[in-house]
């Protein structure tokens, strides 16, 4: 049973208030487009699924750039997809990411994203939490057309003595009732709630096992946390990553 955030927690990613250029350059919309366009050459017509999209500023990039494509903004969040733009091409689907099997049909999308989704999907312990990643990125392997991608964003936290350790530590540290109002003043918004971040190696392994290969990593920027946070994680570096995936194998049911 995954953990979800309160509305309150959610408005905090919500962008439909920023200008443009701030959501462009924060999406880094750039780096993005420079592996998504080659690929859309041959795939002008493209059915994106934006899970975790919340209030569709995504979507609605792509759907300005790329002329023929249509988008649906998947999101737990009512609220958040309340806030939607409507745009002919774009449709909504209110829908927990462990749910999406449910009420898709396989084989469905050219593209995936799950951008800064994938460490919201947290359950009682580490391991139910890593279990729903991976269970929601088998189900992204089926809901994808055999040429279709994967594209994953997220927060990467590399361990200083094992690379997993710093992360399951800062989820112990967020899930914690009894600690949310420490966690919450040292600026976790996901205190009492939980938050999974992993590192490159956990995050390659569950690509790997459900079925995708990675065809380009980009570093979208490097974090320097203050010590408070740093030293009693024993975290080593912390990174925005955005891994560009294919299918390499035919997926297995989840
Ligand atoms: C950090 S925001 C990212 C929003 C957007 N993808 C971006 O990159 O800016 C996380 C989003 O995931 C959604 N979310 C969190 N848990 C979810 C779940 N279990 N199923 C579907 N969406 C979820 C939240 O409502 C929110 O819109």
């Amino acid at each position: 049973m995954l953990r979800n955030l309160s509305d309150r927690q959610v408005t905090a990613f919500d962008s439909s208030q920023w200008d443009q250029r701030r959501v462009e350059r924060w999406m880094r919309i750039d780096d993005i487009k420079a592996v998504l366009s080659p690929y859309m050459l041959d795939n002008p017509t493209a059915r994106f699924l934006d899970l975790g999209g919340g209030t569709g500023r995504f979507s609605d990039l792509l759907l300005a750039t790329y002329e023929s494509c249509s988008a649906v903004v998947a999101d737990a969040s009512e609220l958040l997809l309340s806030r939607n733009q409507p745009h002919q091409r774009k449709t909504f689907l209110h829908v927990e990411a462990s749910r999406l099997g449910d009420v898709l049909e396989p084989g469905s999308f050219d593209v995936i994203f799950a951008h800064r989704l994938l460490h919201h999907l947290v359950g009682d312990s580490y391991a139910e939490s890593l279990a729903s990643i991976e269970a929601v990125l088998c189900q992204c392997a089926i809901l994808l057309k055999p040429h279709g991608r994967l594209s994953v964003i997220e927060n990467i936290w590399n361990g200083r003595f094992a690379d997993g350790l710093a992360g399951r530590l800062l989820y112990c540290a967020t899930s914690s009732r009894l600690l949310a109002p420490v966690t919450g003043r040292l600026g976790a918004n996901t205190a009492g709630t939980g938050v999974c971040y992993l590192s490159d190696r956990i995050l390659r392994r569950m690509l790997e096992r459900t079925g995708f290969c990675v065809h380009t990593q980009q570093t979208l920027g490097a974090f320097r946390l203050p010590w408070y946070i740093r030293y009693p994680t024993l975290l080593k570096d912390a990174r925005s990553a955005h891994y560009w995936c294919e299918i390499a194998q035919r997926p297995h049911p989840c």
